[in-house]
């Protein structure tokens, strides 16, 4: 399963319909003029209206876009999509009233996927992730985080990051991994009295620097919460990232308000992700620190959350929100990032523009890409969609559908060819 069978899409984009938010022309737009972009050397060159394509571009060959709607290749800012086992067995177990907390210290929750991604060699785990990952590029996506934090040792979240990084080779796609050591306490250290310190010190002095020797990091996540890792753990573990100058972000104020933000703010985090517990104060300390806010209604609907992210006043304090997937096995095994923004627009009532920025530039910020990916300009590497829709807002509108789209990763095309 490998992008093989794709053609280079260097060469003259014309009769496309730009969304104007999502793009920067090189050239104004007038009111029914249809949109070009010229692709070279799989890079955006030029974007603006067919009637004024610079004449060194004019003799390139054409791919017609037949009025199709284009946005920025899409961006899953959030997954744990790299894992072994599944826990349909807890959709059962919460069906019966059974809460998050309660699967996990049943021994369900994450260290269920630990221990079959323990078990998986890394061929294994890359063919299990193979196919979601496919699931998410038909759809668009042409850059996608993925976190470790199913291993919990060392030769365990290797693997996972080896598994990430293989991935985007094998698809030709912008992976960015996330050391996520601190995700849950592994058993061997649970129960044990200063267990969850040992832990985290073995996370900061030893798992860190190595695998962030080996290349294997982009930026590193914790999960602070009460059923996982304390503030000051939390803590810990960024002051270890900073020494090796790896950006953080933070799984934070998901069941409580732990002030995991505030601390993530102050360390210069990328994103803090979930945040249905967020405070006024986190809020302002995200915006100071430029931090996006990435909503994840897939795990607050399998959740069945009811505490909503406070999106007013994210919007009102200007703290630019992303939306991602959080794919992964326990709390939301979601792969259509449409359908998040689907659903973060009914769930969490974003319009439909917060929505399709949450998936493109947000996200990509949200990321650390915001110079490459997520928006429609001369300079990027070609990452973009042609949708079959009349109008953005059928991207957030439809949900159970995977529009026909072509889509440029990486200046290739896949998907229905142009
Ligand atoms: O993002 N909140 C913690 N981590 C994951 C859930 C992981 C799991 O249950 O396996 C999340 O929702
Ligand atoms: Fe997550």
């Amino acid at each position: 399963m490998t992008t093989s069978t794709s053609s280079s899409a260097d060469g003259l984009w014309h009769h496309l319909r730009l969304v104007p938010e999502l793009a920067v022309l090189d050239q104004p737009l007038a009111d029914g003029d249809a949109a070009c972009i010229v692709v070279q050397d799989g890079a955006v060159q030029w974007t603006g209206p067919e009637a004024s394509v610079p004449a060194a571009y004019a003799q390139l060959p054409r791919h017609d876009g037949r009025g199709a709607l284009v946005t920025p290749g899409l961006v899953d800012c959030h997954t744990h999509l790299v894992y072994g086992g599944l826990r349909a067995n807890e959709f059962a177990m919460r069906l019966a009233g059974a809460t998050y907390e309660e699967v996990a210290k049943a021994g369900g929750g994450i260290v269920s996927s630990v221990r079959a991604t323990r078990e998986a060699s890394e061929d294994e785990l890359f063919a299990l992730a193979a196919p979601r990952l496919q699931s998410l590029l038909d759809e668009g996506v042409c850059a996608i985080e993925i976190k470790s934090g199913y291993g919990l040792a060392l030769e365990h979240e290797r693997k996972q990051l080896r598994v990430a990084r293989r991935l985007g080779e094998a698809f030709g796609v912008t992976v960015r991994t996330t050391f996520l050591g601190a995700h849950a306490l592994p058993p061997e250290y649970a129960g044990k009295p200063g267990g969850s310190q040992d832990y985290t010190d073995l996370v900061c002095n030893e798992m860190l620097p190595a695998l962030t020797a080996e290349g294997l990091v982009d930026a590193v996540d914790v999960f602070c919460e009460r059923i996982a890792f304390t503030l000051a753990e939390t803590e810990q573990v960024f002051q270890a990232a900073q020494k090796l100058g790896i950006p953080v972000k933070l799984h934070a104020e998901q069941l409580s308000d732990m002030g995991g933000s505030a601390l993530a703010a102050r360390y210069g985090a990328l994103s803090c992700d979930h945040i249905e517990h967020l405070s006024a104060d986190g809020i302002a300390a995200m915006k100071a620190a430029g931090t996006v806010a990435v909503l994840l209604p897939g795990a607050y609907y399998t959740l069945r959350d009811t505490h909503l992210p406070p999106i007013a006043q994210l919007r009102a304090a200007g703290v630019p929100m992303a939306v991602s997937t959080d794919h992964n096995p326990g709390t939301s095994p979601a792969l259509s990032l449409l359908l998040m923004a689907n659903m973060a627009c009914t769930l969490f009532r974003l319009t439909v523009p917060e929505a399709l920025a949450g998936i493109t530039t947000h996200a990509a910020r949200a990321l650390g890409l915001q110079d490459s990916h997520g928006l429609i300009a001369s300079g990027r590497p070609a990452n973009f969609v042609l949708w079959p829709l009349a109008d953005a807002a059928e991207l957030a509108y439809w949900f159970g559908h995977k529009p026909a789209c072509t889509i440029v990763r990486q200046g290739r095309i896949h998907g229905v060819q142009p």
